[in-house]
């Protein structure tokens, strides 16, 4: 089931006789247990984009739905959507993680009983029971940040955006943090992340959409994207030695010796040559060159910045 759906989202803003293109057509869908990451650079128009789901911003066209309801015209919608959102502080710095859950779930309509045994549900969950009376100033930056995605699921949302949700977090609360996300996911909760960290996007991601100049350039599975950019290099590793004659073939074939490896571009059937003129020197290894999210980002924003 589509638990987001985004539709041709355009927004011009006015800067004095200037008017500036945020967003020109950005459609997308996350499912429900998914998470998306959502990564372009800066201006591209990601906050844009998550302020308008979150209601916060009238689109000049297009539209918005959350399971099925329109957070511009349905207050409902807005019951189905969790949100950390950059730079705003969804917590009171004087109150407990406790109050700050049970405080958060009655405005949002769950009722005390309810909210109290999600309060203590989440605590659970996030491993800050035992600072649930400690007041939040006084709390690590990593456990502000998970009390924070803690509060926007305190009415179990069907939706939960995060902006950022690891910036500024050393190591551990990071990894931390992620493992969150993939549990809070694995729930059933549809999840849109904005993240300039994309080993984060790589790691916990099952979709990414890149967003450049207000547009979306490319929407696939992590898995897909990079497979699909991954070179056509590969470094094989063999024992033994080659007599020269195999030398001879295996440098016509294009590759590199090296001591033990070889290193060759090309195609499969290419490959399937090299490694046939090894017969039958024991192999070792044979790995094709992985790309990474962070490369493929750079080449798909440089390829459309020269369209
Ligand atoms: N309130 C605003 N007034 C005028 N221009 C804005 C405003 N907010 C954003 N923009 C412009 O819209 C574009 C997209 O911005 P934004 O959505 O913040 O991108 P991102 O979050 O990807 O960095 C940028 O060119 C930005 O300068
Ligand atoms: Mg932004």
């Amino acid at each position: 089931m589509k638990t987001l759906e985004v539709y041709n989202l355009q927004k011009k803003y006015q800067q004095g006789k200037k008017s500036i293109e945020a967003l020109s057509g950005l459609s997308l869908t996350i499912n429900a247990g998914e998470v998306l990451a959502f990564l372009g650079p800066n201006g591209a128009g990601k906050t844009t984009s998550i302020k308008m789901i979150a209601g916060l911003i009238r689109p000049d066209a297009g539209w918005v739905r959350i399971a099925g309801c329109n957070p511009h015209s349905n207050p409902q919608a807005l019951r189905m959507l969790g949100a950390v959102l950059e730079g705003s502080r969804n917590l009171y710095w004087r109150l407990t993680p406790q109050e700050n859950l049970e405080y958060f779930g009655v405005l949002r309509g769950i009722g005390r009983t309810v909210a109290r045994k999600q309060a203590l549900k989440l605590l659970d969950q996030f491993g800050l029971m035992h600072k649930r009376s400690t007041p939040v100033k006084a709390l690590s930056r990593g456990m502000q940040q998970k009390l924070a995605i803690a509060v926007a699921l305190v009415h179990k949302p069907s939706l939960l955006l995060l902006d950022e949700p690891t910036l500024g977090l050393d190591v551990e609360a990071c990894q931390n943090v992620k493992a969150l996300v993939r549990q809070v996911a694995s729930e059933g909760c549809a999840i849109l992340l904005t993240t300039h960290q994309l080993d984060v996007a790589e790691e916990i991601s099952d979709r990414v959409a890149i967003i450049q100049k207000g547009k979306i350039i490319a929407e696939e599975s992590t898995e897909e994207i990079i497979r699909r950019f991954s070179g056509s290099t590969y470094t094989i590793k063999f024992e033994g030695s080659l007599d020269p004659i195999q030398i001879t073939k295996i440098e016509a074939l294009g590759a590199i010796i090296e001591a033990e490896k070889i290193i060759y571009t090309g195609t499969k059937p290419g490959l399937y040559k090299v490694l046939g003129i090894l017969e039958p020197l024991p192999l070792s290894h044979v790995k094709q060159d992985q790309s990474d999210l962070t490369q493929i980002f750079l080449k798909l924003v440089r390829e459309y910045n020269h369209d």
